[in-house]
C-alpha cells in the first residue's frame, strides 16, 4: 500500500521533470529543465535550470573506519553500561549478530527500540588516546542542504573534529570543532552558528554547546547548514529567492555547502569528570546510533535526475551538457564555453545550454539552433 503510493508518486514526479508542465509546480524549485512554449514558429523548447531533489545521502556512501580493527567485538569484550559506569558487564562480540556493532549500524532504520548503534573498542590503552576517523564518501559531489545530525549512544565526545573534502578525499579542510573546552583543546574561542552573520558565515567556528558531558541526556550533535542558510534567507528560510541569488554570484559560499567526503574525527571519548577513571576503563568508548546527511547531486543547475548505478551516482545531464557533475559541454556543443546554470532571475533561472560547435552546424538542421543561426543571418 504505501509503496505503491510512493511509486505513483515517484512515477508522476518523473512524467513532470522529463516532458512538459507550464510551470514548474513549486515557485523556485527548480525542478523542471525544459517546457515546450507555443510561438509564431510553432513548439519550441524552453531551458531552464534545474537541479535534483534534496533527499537522504545516506543511502548512497561508503564508509571507512580509522583504524580499521576499531570496531568493538573482535575479540569479545565487556563495557560498563551506558547510564551507569559501574555495571560493567555488557558485552560486544561481533561474532554474534546480537551482540555485535557494526559501522552499518549508524545508518540503518531508527524509530526501533533499543535503537542499533555502531560502537568502538573501550579505552583500554589509556593513556595513549582512544582516536577514531569515520569518513564518509560519495565519489560524487554533492549540495547539502539540511543539518548534518550525528546521535551519540555513548556521551558525546569530549572533542571531535567535523572535516569536509571537495576533492574526492585528497585535501581535508575543517568543517567545525566540537569540545568540552575550546580552548583547552585546540586553542580556539568558543562561538555558536548564532554568533555568525551574513559577513561571517564561512568562518570555521569550535562549539561548546554540543560537548557537555557524560551523563547528560542530549545525545545529538549538529552540523548547523538551516541557521547558515538563514544569515539569506530569513529565520524560516521564507525567502529562498536571496540565499539563491547569493549562491549565484558567490562561489565561495557554493562551495562551503559542497562535499565529496566527510570525516569525523573523535579524538577524545565523554569523560565527564576531570580525570580519567583507570580502574573502569570500559567505561569510555564511542557508540553512534544515527547520522543524518540530506543533500543533492550537485549538476550545476543542468539535471533534475541523479541516478545510482553500480554504486555510483551520476547526474542525468541536459542542456547537452555531460560529465558527471554535467561540468562541460557534450561533444559537438562547444559553440561557447561551458557555464553552470543561473538560479536568477527567479523563479525559473537560466539555463545556460551548450550551443551546437560553429564547425559541426552545417551537419544539423537548421531547426537544432533556430536561435543561434536565426541571429547570424
Ligand atoms: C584521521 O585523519 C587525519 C587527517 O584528516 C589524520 O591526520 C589522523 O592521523 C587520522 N587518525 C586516525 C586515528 O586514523
Ligand atoms: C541538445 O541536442 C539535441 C540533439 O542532439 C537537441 O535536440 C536539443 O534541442 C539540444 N538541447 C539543448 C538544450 O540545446
Amino acid at each position: 500500500m504505501y509503496l505503491s503510493r510512493f511509486l505513483s508518486i515517484h512515477a508522476l514526479w518523473v512524467t513532470v521533470s522529463s516532458v512538459m508542465q507550464p510551470y514548474p509546480l513549486v515557485w523556485g524549485h527548480y525542478d523542471v529543465c525544459k517546457t515546450q512554449i507555443y510561438t509564431e514558429e510553432g513548439k519550441v523548447w524552453d531551458y531552464m535550470a534545474c537541479q535534483p531533489e534534496s533527499t537522504d545521502m545516506t543511502k548512497y556512501l561508503k564508509v571507512k573506519l580509522d583504524p580499521p580493527d576499531i570496531t568493538c567485538g573482535d575479540p569479545p569484550e565487556t563495557f560498563c553500561a551506558m547510564g551507569n559506569p559501574y555495571m560493567c558487564n555488557n558485552e560486544c562480540d561481533a561474532s554474534t549478530p546480537e551482540l555485535a556493532h557494526p559501522p552499518e549500524l549508524m545508518f540503518d532504520f531508527e524509530g526501533r527500540h533499543p535503537s542499533t548503534f555502531w560502537q568502538s573498542a573501550t579505552w583500554k590503552e589509556y593513556p595513549k588516546p582512544l582516536q577514531v576517523n569515520i569518513t564518509l564518501s560519495w565519489s560524487k559531489t554533492i549540495e547539502l542542504t539540511d543539518n548534518i545530525v550525528i546521535t551519540f549512544e555513548s556521551g558525546r565526545p569530549d572533542q571531535m573534529i567535523l572535516e569536509k573534502s571537495l576533492d574526492y578525499g585528497r585535501t581535508w579542510q575543517p568543517y567545525q570543532y566540537y569540545a568540552t573546552d575550546c580552548l583547552d583543546a585546540f586553542h580556539m574561542d568558543p562561538k555558536s552558528v548564532k554568533d555568525l552573520s551574513q559577513h561571517t558565515v564561512l568562518e570555521i567556528i569550535c562549539t561548546e554547546e554540543y560537548s557537555t558531558g557524560y551523563m547528560t541526556n542530549s545525545k545529538i550533535i549538529h552540523f548547523e547548514i538551516k541557521d547558515r542558510f538563514a544569515f539569506f534567507a530569513g529565520p524560516w528560510l521564507r525567502n529562498m529567492a536571496s540565499l539563491y541569488g547569493q549562491l549565484d554570484t558567490t562561489k565561495k559560499l557554493r562551495d562551503f555547502f559542497t562535499v565529496t567526503d566527510l570525516r569525523i574525527r573523535l579524538l577524545r571519548p565523554a569523560v565527564g569528570e576531570i580525570f580519567v577513571d583507570e580502574l573502569h576503563l570500559a567505561r569510555y568508548f564511542y557508540a553512534i546510533s544515527d547520522i543524518k546527511v540530506h543533500g543533492r547531486c550537485k549538476c550545476n543547475l543542468h539535471a533534475t535526475v541523479c541516478v545510482y548505478d553500480n554504486s555510483k551516482l551520476t547526474c542525468e545531464c541536459e542542456h547537452n551538457t555531460t560529465g558527471p557533475d554535467c561540468g562541460k559541454c557534450k561533444k559537438n556543443y562547444q559553440g561557447r564555453p561551458w557555464s553552470p546554470g543561473s538560479y536568477l532571475p527567479i523563479p525559473k533561472g537560466t539555463a545556460n545550454t551548450c550551443i551546437p560547435s560553429i564547425s559541426s552546424i552545417g551537419r544539423y538542421s537548421w531547426c537544432t539552433c533556430y536561435h543561434e543561426c536565426a541571429r547570424k543571418r
